[in-house]
Parts: structure tokens; sequence; C-alpha cells
């Protein structure tokens, strides 16, 4: 064990408490960044002038007519930005642009007494603009060559030899959605400017210090100049991790120019028409298979819809490539990425954070290959798990491969696989209008940002006269639990019990230079930096206690609020009695912590490199019944086994995989983005632009039997206290539901059908799905089956029927 994993016999880590801020969420007494308006005088309200084309050039803005609106205080054009109008760090995203890149694009926004007169200020404000063409769907751009940012290559062997040497060889693609973020607190900013010109920005952002960085960089100010605070977010998902920028910073440009605060919240379907979503992908791939089903060469290109921006599609591409090997082995493998240019909200990170969609592709790889190599697809999975002494295709050994193996089989074991496959297989032979599948998938996710510098953590931690305990950090708090496993990683190593500690909200001038709380390793980085500050208090009042306990201060031990010397016999000094001699003493009761993750490396030309501290393990296993006549289905049942390390906090980290699955499931199976792809007036439009139009997975998709299990015995040595990071990798748990659906689609065809499923899965999609599996050559299509019911095509007809572009795709044996 590691000094930083090592955990004490009484450690509060471990222990099943709820969420800090539980009775505060579910009483509605919790604070979010729009709450703060009604406690602030004087609040202006931005609204902005959204420009309803897909591309066209601002010929002409017109502000007069909507300062003339009652109530109007102010329009913010691009005229007024004092230093650089530009809400990215690529410089590619004008904050006030003359040119409108997608349908709904914000032109400029007007301030009001109230958002309703901003709203109508903003209706008022007269933009002339000259319509230009637009690319709308990932196929347009391919075709135009509209490519934006880098295009790495992941490779490793000579794929053609290992091709040209495979058994089976076989050729498809597939081009699956994006999702919604859909966070409950839509993105909201509330800025600020003191008498001395500070700026103050409460922000709903996972990533303070880089929401400081441009808003000071938008007013040409220094970052010293700004402060950014975050109190909480209610979901960011990774979408809180760059789009809140440039909001932040027409909120603080309204407040410098008026000396007013300003609110600026997007409603929901600002939020949606405005800002990034996941990235929808289009992948291309050959596979070979040796004679056994062993993945021999993987040779894919993937493009991504990166929108009309690139925001983080060059991070979320890298580790999409990094993702495509999943947990398998593959010997040969050359990948290439691209990022395609479109007319499209600017898509960003979610959950995962291009990992599933790198991951989805070898996932539909196998489900669609498993029959055609007459396996059954969890035989195929399980032979081609990572083993002992294997390295990723970018070079990376792939630790602790026993502990996927020993989650399959838990999760084999657990969820009765054998047996429910049979009753499966029994089912189905005796149902010809419903049918089942039963699937299983497992999981690899690398831990820590592949952009090393980011793999930093900070926090600064205070201990008053009376023995109370101030915790900040980094990090920010989302619903995700991190500041609850903060509080118990300080209650921990301070020795004291949790209710001591006290946590404040995330703000840069608390800790500066934060990285996002993302990639899941908020509480590896920000959890270390607060062990250390606390230890550095710790030694301190060590040598106050030993001196007072007539021991070495090495012998001295901090545990349950008391402080004791190492023998059973020792007195015990109260916790607060040692500070309190310390503060006499005039000994520092205060420190800042810092961490930063050992040992990575990553080259981001070569593609190569240790980018990862450790990888997540988890799988699942996932039973649903689909109904021949519409495709509609039912998840009957999940089992999840997930490598948590040794939990910090069980009850969040059950809350997280949960969270994670469902979310995944809702992304795979339900959350349908659409843009108006037509020629019409609406071109480029979100369609599905509110909770009406956008299915999200709600309570009614939860399985009735959710089983949960933490993977046993799996300490990490390389993070804080032995626990391992939760937050994105049980999102591809879903997965399991995805392949199960194929299994039962493939279930209304004969034995072998390989099932070409749309994704998202939505009940038209297998639908379809089934209807091609109802209707390959040799199908047993009985008399009187749904296939010919008067409303159905005729099963007579060819194979492959027309049906949602978005899922015509090939497979062939090549
Ligand atoms: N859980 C909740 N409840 N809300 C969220 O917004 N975001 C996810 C995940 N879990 C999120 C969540 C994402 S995208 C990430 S990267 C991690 O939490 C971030 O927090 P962590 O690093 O503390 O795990
Ligand atoms: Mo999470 S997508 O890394 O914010």
């Amino acid at each position: 064990m590691s000094a930083l994993s090592e955990r004490p016999a009484d450690a509060v880590v471990g222990t099943a408490v709820p969420h800090e801020s539980a009775v505060l969420h579910v009483t509605g007494t919790a604070l979010y960044t729009d709450d703060l308006v009604h406690r602030t005088k004087d609040v202006l309200h931005a609204h902005p002038v959204q420009v309803p084309h897909a591309h066209a050039r601002v010929r002409d803005l017109r502000t007069g007519p909507a300062l003339r609106v009652p109530g109007v205080v102010r329009v913010l054009t691009a005229a007024d930005v004092p230093g650089v109008n530009d809400a990215g760090v690529k410089h590619d995203e004008p904050l006030f642009p003359d040119e409108v890149m997608f349908h709904g694009h914000a032109v400029c926004w007007v301030l009001g007494e109230t958002l309703e007169a901003a709203r109508l200020g903003a209706a008022a404000v007269e933009v002339d603009v000259e319509p230009l063409p637009s690319l709308v769907s990932i196929r347009d751009a391919v075709e135009a060559g509209s490519f934006q940012g880098g295009q790495p290559t992941v490779r490793r062997g000579d794929v053609e030899a290992g091709l040209d040497a495979s058994a089976h060889v076989f050729s498809g693609e597939f081009e699956f959605s994006g999702q919604e973020h859909f966070y409950l607190e839509t993105h909201c900013a509330l800025a600020s400017v003191d008498e001395s010109g500070q700026v103050f920005v409460q922000s709903s952002t996972q990533h303070p210090s880089e929401t400081q960085e441009i808003v000071a960089h938008v007013l040409g100010l220094s970052n010293s100049e700004v402060t950014v605070q975050c109190l909480r977010m209610g979901g960011g998902f990774g979408g809180k991790e760059m789009q809140p920028h440039g909001l932040a910073a027409v909120a603080a440009l309204g407040a410098t120019l008026t000396g007013r605060p300003v609110r600026l919240r997007l409603d929901r379907t600002q939020d949606m028409t405005m800002t990034g979503k996941r990235h929808g992908f289009h992948a291309r791939w050959r596979v070979g298979f040796d004679e056994d089903g062993r993945l021999q060469a993987l040779d894919a290109t993937l493009t991504s819809d990166g929108g009309w921006s690139l925001d983080l599609s060059e991070p979320v591409l890298a580790r999409a490539l990094c993702h495509v090997d999943n947990a398998y082995w593959i010997p040969h493998v050359r990948v290439n990425g691209r990022i395609a240019r479109t007319h499209k909200t600017s898509q960003t990170a979610f959950r995962g954070f291009g990992g599933p969609q790198g991951m989805l592709v070898i996932e539909d790889v196998l489900g669609r290959c498993a029959p055609l190599l007459g396996l059954d697809a969890a035989t195929l999975r399980q032979r081609n798990l990572y083993t002992a002494g294997r390295t990723t295709p970018y070079g990376q050994p792939v630790r602790h491969p026993e502990r996927l193996a020993r989650a399959w089989q838990q999760v084999l074991d657990s969820a009765d696989f054998a047996a429910r496959s049979a009753q499966v297989a029994a089912f189905n032979d005796a149902s010809p209008h419903t049918k089942r599948g039963l699937a299983i998938t497992p999981v690899k996710f690398g831990i820590s940002f592949n952009l090393t510098a980011f793999n930093q953590g900070g926090a600064l931690v205070h201990v008053y006269k009376d023995g109370s305990v101030l915790v900040n950090h980094g990090g920010t708090e989302m619903g995700q639990g991190l500041h609850t496993k903060m509080l118990q990683v300080a209650a921990t190593t301070l020795g004291v019990p949790l209710g001591r500690v006290r946590l404040a909200p995330t703000r840069t001038d608390k800790v500066p230079n934060t990285s996002a709380t993302a990639a899941s390793s908020g509480a590896d980085l920000n959890g270390a930096a607060v062990k250390n500050a606390c230890e550095q208090i710790r030694g301190r009042l060590a040598q106050v206690a030993a001196e007072r306990l007539g021991v070495a201060p090495a012998d001295v031990r901090f545990t349950g609020g008391v402080v004791r010397g190492i023998a059973f016999a020792s007195e015990q000094v109260p916790w607060e009695e040692v500070v309190r001699l310390a503060y006499f003493q005039r000994v520092q009761l205060s420190a800042a912590g810092f961490y930063r993750t050992e040992g990575l490396h990553w080259d981001s030309a070569a593609m190569q490199g240790e980018p990862f501290k450790y990888f997540s393990y988890g799988v699942a296993a996932a039973e649903v019944e689909v109904d021949g006549f519409t495709g509609a289905y039912t998840l009957r049942r999940a089992d999840l086994v997930h490598d948590v390390g040794d939990s910090l906090s069980p009850l969040v980290d059950i809350g997280q995989i949960e969270g994670g699955f469902v979310q995944g499931v809702g992304w795979l199976t339900l959350e349908d983005l659409r843009w108006d792809e037509s020629d019409g007036p609406g071109r480029g439009r979100l369609t599905t632009a509110s909770a009406s139009t956008y299915k999200l997975p709600s309570f009614s998709e939860v399985p009735e039997v959710l089983n949960v299990g933490l993977l046993a015995d799996a300490a990490e040595e390389g993070a804080v206290y032995g626990s391992k990071a939760v937050g994105e990798p049980p999102l591809m748990l879903a997965f399991s539901v995805r392949e199960a659906l194929r299994q039962a689609a493939a279930a209304f065809g004969p034995p072998g059908t390989s099932v070409d499923l749309a994704s998202p899965a939505t009940p038209e999609a297998v639908f379809w799905a089934l209807e091609r599996a109802r209707c390959t050559e040799g199908a047993h299509v009985d008399e009187g089956a749904p296939g010919v019911r008067p409303d159905q095509p005729d099963p007579g007809a060819p194979a492959v029927r027309p049906y949602s572009e978005q899922v015509q795709h090939v497979l062939s044996r090549t």
C-alpha cells in the first residue's frame, strides 16, 4: 500500500453516509446559482437574440427598437467587448458573432429590469442576415470535406497483415446519435462588480478556473481581477465543463457596463438550442477474427460531429480512440479520427467524454459479428477480454485484468446467467410475438485527463480555534457526491468525527488554477489534495500533542476526535484541546494542499503513452422483452458489478452506478436528438428542443429488478485511501441493454441472424431491426404472424427494407 492509498482502521471514508446536501435537496432549501437572484438587489436580466438560420452572415444589427421597449436598460454587442470577443479556449467561438453558425445562435444580448422586459427587447432587435449554405448532418460535412481540428490515429501492429491472416473478416458502418445533457438546472450566471472593479461571477460551472480566465479575457482584465464561485450545480454531466464560460462572460460584461448585478439563466429551450451536447459519431470499420473468434485486427475511421466550433471535440475524440478497444485485446489496430464541422451547437463533454462512443463501436462490431461467427455474443466477448501482460493499442499496460474476469464471473453468478439464458431461449421458442434477450457486456475505462497537466488538484483547509474544520477544494459539486467524499477524507485524515468538518463553496480565490471537475477524477485529485493539507496540519499538531503526552511525534495518533499516544494505556487528549494548545503556541492551523498524479505521460501527436493512472472495470447483464408488433420493450432486469476500488462512500458510489447506468440506457435507447435536415425554412433547427419531444429516462425506465454490486477486494494502490473514480464508467454498463435488445430482435429471425440496430434503439428502431430479422432468408415466418398484418410491409418483399436513413448500415463479408 502506498501512503496515499493506505486506509486507517477506523476511517470515516468507507462509511455509508447520505449525500452531504441530501436533506437540502429533498426539502428544496439547497441554493443553486439562480436562487441567489432573489437575495440580490437591483439585478438586471439578460436575454439572448437568437437567429433562426443554420448559417448566415449578419448584415445589420439594429438595437434602437429594443432600447425603446420599457424596462430595457442596454443591449450588449461586439462593440462593447473591451477584451477579446471570444468565448472559448480555441479562439474559434466569437461571443458576439457576425456570422450565425447554427440555428439559434445568439448574436447579442438584451439587459432588462425584468426578464420579460429583456425578452420583449430581444424580440425588438432587428437583425438583417444573408443566409449561407449549411451542413447539418455528419454525412453533409463528410461529403463537403468539412472538418476541424487534428486528425489523430491510434495504431499498433500491421492491420493489413492482421486482416489478411484472419479467418473471418467483416466490414460495416455505424452512425449513432449524441445526447442532450438535460441537467435539471439550466445554465446560469450571476455577475457583480465591487467598488474596486473586482468582478465576481457566480456560475453553474464545472470549471471555475476556466470560466474565470474566459471572463477575464473578454473583459480585458487579469485573472486576479475576476473571482468565480460555484455553489453547486443541478447536474453538469460534462455540459458545464466548457459551455458556461461565454454565458458567464456576457453576465460579467453586463455588470461591468451597468454597474448592476446581471443574471443570465437560460430557459430549457434556450439551453437545448444554444449549448453543446454529446457528439454523435459515424464509424466505418473492418475487423478480423481467427478461427475461434479471437479479434486479430481492427481498422476503423471514427468521425465525430463536432458542431460549429471545436470546444472539447479534440480531447473527446482522443478519448474515443483510446477506448475503441473497450475491454478487449486486439493485436493489430489502426483507428483514425476526425471531427466534422457542421452547423449545429458546438458538441462537448458528456459523461464518458468520447469513451462511450469509442466503446459503442466495438460493442456493435461484436454484437453484429457473433452470429456470423457462429458464437453466442457472451462467449465471443468473454473470449476476447484482456488478460495479463497485454497493453492497449496506445501502449499502456492493462493492469488488473483479473478484476475484469472477476467482475464477469460475479455477474454470471449473481445474475444466474446460464439458467436465465436457457429460460430466455425456452421462452422465445414458445412465444412467436414476444421475444426476450439477455446480454452481458464489460467496461474498461481509463481514469485521468488525457492532457497530463490537468491531473493536479488543490485544497485549502482551515482548523479554527474551537477545533472546527473548514475545507475548500478545487472540485465542484454537481450532485455526484464529491463534497461528501471530501468531508469524509478530511475527517479521516484529521481523525475527527464527520460532524466537525464543514465544506465551503468552490471559489477561484480560495483554490486557484484548478482543473475541471471532470474525467471522473474529482475525488482522486481533490481528495489527495485535501488529504495533503490535512496531513500538514496533523503533522504540526502531532508536535504539540507529543509534548503534551510525553511521546515522540511519530507515536501520536488522531482518531475519533481524540489524540493519544500509541500505547494502549496512553492518555487521551480531546482534539479541541490539542488545537487550543497549538493556537497558543502560535502553530499555523491552516494549510494549502496539493496533488499531482504521478507516472502519467501522453504524446498526443503519436497517440501513445500511459495517460491513465488506472482503469475502472465493470460488467453488466441485462434482460429485455420486445413486442414483435410494435418494437416496444421493457427492461426486465439488470445486474451490475462495478469496480470502485475501496469505496470512499458506498451510498454515493451506488447512486453514481445506478444513475450512470440509467443515463446510458437513455442515450442508447430513448433519447433521440433530431435536427431538421430538410431544405425548408427550418433547416438546422433542433426539432427535439423540449421535454415533450426529447424522451428522457425516468422512474418507469428503471428495470424492475436492478442489482448493483461493488467489486470486492479491489483497493487501488494509486489513489486516495484505496478508492477509484466512479462518475462516468457506469454509464457504459448500459451497453448490455442495447445488446439484449439486439439479441431479442434476432430471436425473431432464424438462428444465426445478425441484427443491425440503430442507436438510439428506440422502439421504432427495434421494430425495424426485428422486422428485418423476421424477413431474413430462411426465417420461419408464421402465417398470421405480425409481419403479415395488413398495415405492415409484405414479408415476401426484399429482405432489406427502406427505413430511417440513420439506420442504413452495411454489413458484408469482404
Ligand atoms: N452525477 C450527478 N449526479 N450529476 C452530474 O452532473 N456528472 C458526471 C459524474 N456523475 C454528474 C454525475 C460526470 S460527466 C463526471 S466527469 C463526474 O461525475 C464528475 O465528478 P467526479 O469527478 O467528482 O466524479
Ligand atoms: Mo465529465 S464528461 O468528464 O464532465
